[in-house]
């Protein structure tokens, strides 16, 4: 399965909890949420390749791409608003 389609076919939605920092968004790489939140806020990333790069997320299975993606167009969408 492409890079591509992985990215649409994982459905797992992010959740609206904005108090459960250490919840785990990558399992193959135990990469956090708060970790995925700081490398989108703190460092600019702004697609799931650089997202990869900068923290490790997603560079194993792959299942958590789609919900990547989701996490950076929700906190991408809050960055715009605040500005
Ligand atoms: S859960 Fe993220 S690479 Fe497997």
């Amino acid at each position: 399965m492409s890079f591509e389609s992985r990215l649409s076919y994982d459905s797992e939605e992010p959740s609206g909890c904005g108090s459960c920092p250490d919840r785990i968004v990558c399992r193959c790489l135990k990469i956090t949420e708060d970790a995925v939140i700081e490398a989108i806020v703190a460092s600019g990333v702004s697609n799931v390749r650089e997202l990869r790069r900068c923290t490790g997320a997603g560079q194993g299975c792959t299942a958590c791409l789609r919900r990547l993606q989701l996490l950076i167009q929700e906190h991408a969408e809050l960055l715009a608003k605040a500005s």
